[in-house]
């Protein structure tokens, strides 16, 4: 937490106002807009409703195809399995571990309707070649850029990209409000249709506005907007957010140089950038050689206070994806990826600790 958290959460109180899409709401949705250049953005929960969101706006209904790779978190899935949808996983390319480009136009059928990339660590996937197939064939793209604030790809902001865009601000996550997250709209077409579902089916926006002298039941859709007091706890986050990205890259290039001598003697590898990406710093992960036990690794950190962490297991290979999705062959990198990746500690007050990361990083690989 950066500490003006609290401040903007007893200005909240005072205002009288807790429910959702008040001042702090508008001060957080005026700055995501601005900062990604987004049509709309619409604050939510958490980032699996604006999938959930974003699976209606889509009109993903039974047996409809949606195109995704299986390493990422369960709401990227399960958003379009809740409304009959199928999740076609496809491979990660073994750089970056988002959607491997090259695959996607292999795995399009008749019942294909959208594209979701994962922008995996908060590095861009390859949008351009995603939004010409996505052109080619009428699908919508979804950027589930959970991980993605305040990355760009050829210099555009993760999340402006596609139709739509997901962001989480879980505690997780480089800015945060405990839990939250946001819908953003680039398709001006899906706007007004975002706003009623994330108002319970209602015109209550166009209410609000004056547009309208009472508001009623116009479509589907849920209580998917936060209350007032997430909102201004996520403003202070949001007021921060240069500093914040700027100390998470500083921490970021540090483990890069301090583990080049590691990759060099072949003990593990550093994350990739493609040259078009520039990244946020959320995540430092390393991938280990298929002969080290990846368990092991995070134990010996475990055991010397660091706490370091694999992350997601394939959809494609647990009880649920197996059960509603379906895969384009074996999966071959998705599957080895997972395996050997570890997450090392990050977060914005890491670097009075990091040398002591650096130096159970080097004794854990043998190299100390
Ligand atoms: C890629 C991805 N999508 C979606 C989510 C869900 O985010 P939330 O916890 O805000 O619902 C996560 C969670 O970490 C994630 O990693």
């Amino acid at each position: 937490m950066v500490g003006t958290e609290l401040d903007y959460v007893r200005q909240a109180h005072a205002r009288l106002q807790l429910a959702g899409d008040g001042h702090f709401t508008a001060l957080c949705s005026r700055w995501l807009e601005s900062t990604i250049g987004c049509q709309r953005a619409l604050l939510t929960h958490s980032c699996t409703a604006a999938l959930e969101m974003a699976a209606i706006l889509a009109e993903i209904g039974p047996g409809d195809e949606v195109i995704m790779p299986s390493y990422t978190f369960v709401s990227t899935a399960n958003a379009f399995v809740m409304r009959g949808g199928v999740p076609v996983f496809v491979d990660v390319r073994a750089d970056t571990m988002n959607i491997d480009e090259s695959l996607i136009a292999a795995a399009i059928t008749e019942r294909t309707k959208a594209i979701v990339v994962v922008h995996y660590a908060g590095v861009g996937c390859e949008m351009d070649t995603i939004l010409e197939i996505a052109r080619r064939h009428g699908l919508l793209v979804i950027e589930d850029a959970a991980h993605g604030l305040m990355s760009r790809y050829r210099g555009r902001p993760l999340g402006s990209i596609g139709h739509l865009a997901t962001l989480s601000f879980h505690e997780t996550k480089n800015i945060m409000s405990g839990e939250g997250g946001a819908l953003l709209v680039n398709d001006a077409a899906l706007e007004e249709r975002a706003q009623i579902i994330r108002e319970k089916g209602t015109d209550r926006t166009r209410f609000m506005a004056g547009q309208v002298d009472r508001y009623t039941w116009q479509d589907i859709g849920s209580s998917y907007l936060p209350g007032e007091m997430t909102a201004a706890f996520l403003w202070g986050q949001m007021e921060a957010a240069d500093q914040i990205t700027y100390r998470r890259l500083a921490l970021w290039d540090r483990y890069h140089r301090n583990l080049a001598e590691l990759e060099r003697e072949g003990l593990l590898q550093r994350p990739r950038h493609p040259a078009e990406c520039s990244g946020n710093g959320h995540m430092y992960q390393v991938l280990l050689p298929e002969s080290t036990d990846a368990a092991a690794f995070i134990q010996k950190l475990g055991a010397a206070g660091v706490g370091a962490v694999s992350h997601y297991v394939p959809l494609h290979s647990s009880p649920a994806g197996r059960r509603f999705g379906r895969s384009m062959g074996p999966l071959p990198n998705t599957t080895s990826l997972a395996r050997r990746l570890v997450r090392l500690p990050m977060w914005i007050g890491l670097e009075p600790e990091q040398g002591r990361v650096f130096e159970a990083v080097h004794r854990a690989c043998g190299n100390a």
